[in-house]
């Protein structure tokens, strides 16, 4: 994989998240690392940071309490978000619908990880965003002004958890 400036990327915000799918996975090979499918998250710009650090470029995830991905999210300082372009969803739909607290999911998936100091991407990746933990916190009841998708999305109130990671490395393949 090579990497690229982030503002080099062609990304289409529509459907790289809700459409295409990605995996978020926590820590590495020496302190266990796990991974889960997301569609509900974005790409854009937030705060600064240092004098040279205008509008860092950033990622956000949402993650219900329950994941088991989050477990190693919280201990952790940083976290990856790899694309596979809409491919592998055979794989991410496993991924997405069974826990890495009940089973070696992964090998059930047949993805191969790639171990790359504090962090874990995938083989075969189109890209692979690197995020260093800026900002985590729950969403609230409180917080949204549209109730009604309180209990659309939350009937037992386990609202998500918000992550957001600055990209400190943009990979894409070749
Ligand atoms: C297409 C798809 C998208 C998903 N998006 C999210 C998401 O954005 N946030 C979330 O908390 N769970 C999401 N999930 C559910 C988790 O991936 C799923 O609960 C997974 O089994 C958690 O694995 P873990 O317990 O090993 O962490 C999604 C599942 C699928 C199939």
């Amino acid at each position: 994989m090579k990497k690229i400036g982030f503002k080099d990327l062609q990304l289409n915000p529509a459907t790289a998240f809700g459409d295409e799918w990605m995996l978020l996975t926590a820590s590495n090979q020496v302190r266990g690392y796990n991974t889960m499918t997301v569609a509900w998250g974005h790409f854009g710009s937030l705060w600064e940071l240092d004098r040279h650090r205008n509008c860092l470029p950033t990622a956000i995830c949402y993650v219900r309490p329950s994941r088991y991905t989050k477990e190693f999210l919280d201990r952790e300082n940083y976290f990856t978000l790899t694309s596979f372009g809409g491919g592998q969803k055979k794989a991410l739909g496993y991924l997405g619908s069974h826990s890495g607290r009940d089973e070696d999911k992964l090998k059930a998936a047949g993805l191969t990880p790639v171990f790359d100091g504090d962090v874990t991407y995938f083989a075969g990746a189109k890209a692979v965003y690197v995020c260093r933990k800026l900002y985590h916190a729950p969403l609230v009841e409180e917080g949204f002004v549209d109730k009604r998708l309180i209990d659309f999305n939350y009937p037992q109130r386990d609202f998500h958890e918000m992550y957001v990671g600055e990209i400190i490395r943009v990979l894409v393949e070749g």
